[in-house]
C-alpha cells in the first residue's frame, strides 16, 4: 500500500521557512522512495540472484530500510521541531530525574550525543535494559536499538540547520532544547 507525506507547516522558531521547506522536501524524497521500493520488491524482486554482495534484491533490501527509517524519523523529528518554551511536563520531568539526575544533565549528554551524531540522536526508552538513553545513529537505518522508543529526535545531518547556522551546530542544538514543544513529548511519554 502506497503511503502519503504528511502535510508539515512552517510554524518553528528554530529554522527559518526556507531551511524548513527545503527539508521537507527532502522528507517527500523519502516517501516517493519507500513507494517505489515497495513497488520494485513486489513486482520485480528478482529472487534468482539475491546475493550478500550485492545486486537488484540486495540494493532495493537496503533501500527499503533507509528510506522508511527516512520518513519516519523525519516525521518525528518535524513533529518535535517546536516555538514554546513552556517547561517539560510532570512525565518528562520524572524521566529526567530518574534517568540523569535532572533535566540539566540530560540536556548536557543530549547535547554532547548530537555534536557526536552524524545522522541523528533520539531520546528513547529502551526496553530490554529498561532504561532511557540518549542514541546516536550515524544513518538512519545504523544505530539504533531494537526495543527502543522515541521520545525526542534531533536531525543532525548538516541539511537540516547548515543554510541558518552554517558551522554553529552548537547553538542549532541549543535552540532545539530550548523550543521543544513539551506537550507534543509529554503524550509519546504517556506509555512509559
Ligand atoms: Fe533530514
Amino acid at each position: 500500500m502506497e503511503i502519503s507525506a504528511l502535510n508539515f507547516p512552517h510554524t518553528t522558531s528554530v529554522v527559518s521557512r526556507k531551511q524548513f521547506d527545503d527539508h521537507v522536501t527532502l522528507y517527500q524524497g523519502y516517501v516517493t522512495m519507500t513507494n517505489e521500493t515497495d513497488k520494485t520488491l513486489a513486482t520485480q524482486p528478482e529472487y534468482e540472484t539475491a546475493s550478500p554482495t550485492g545486486g537488484h534484491f540486495r540494493g532495493w533490501k537496503k533501500t527499503e530500510t533507509y528510506a522508511i527509517d527516512g520518513v519516519i524519523l523525519h516525521e518525528l523529528y518535524f513533529q518535535n521541531l517546536g516555538s514554546q518554551t513552556t517547561a517539560p511536563g510532570p512525565k518528562m520531568q520524572g524521566i529526567f530525574g530518574k534517568y540523569y539526575g535532572g533535566f540539566d544533565k540530560w540536556k548536557d549528554d543530549f547535547t554532547a550525543t548530537a555534536k557526536s551524531a552524524r545522522g541523528w540522536v533520539i531520546l528513547a526508552y529502551e526496553q530490554r535494559t529498561a532504561t532511557c538513553r540518549n542514541v546516536l545513529m550515524d544513518l538512519h537505518d545504523e544505530g539504533q536499538i531494537l526495543s527502543m522508543y522515541p521520545l525526542i529526535i534531533l536531525d543532525m545531518y548538516e541539511h537540516a540547520y547548515f543554510l541558518d547556522y552554517g558551522t554553529d551546530k552548537a547553538t542549532y542544538i541549543s535552540r532545539f532544547l530550548s523550543n521543544l514543544p513539551w506537550d507534543v513529548i509529554e503524550k509519546r511519554a504517556v506509555l512509559l
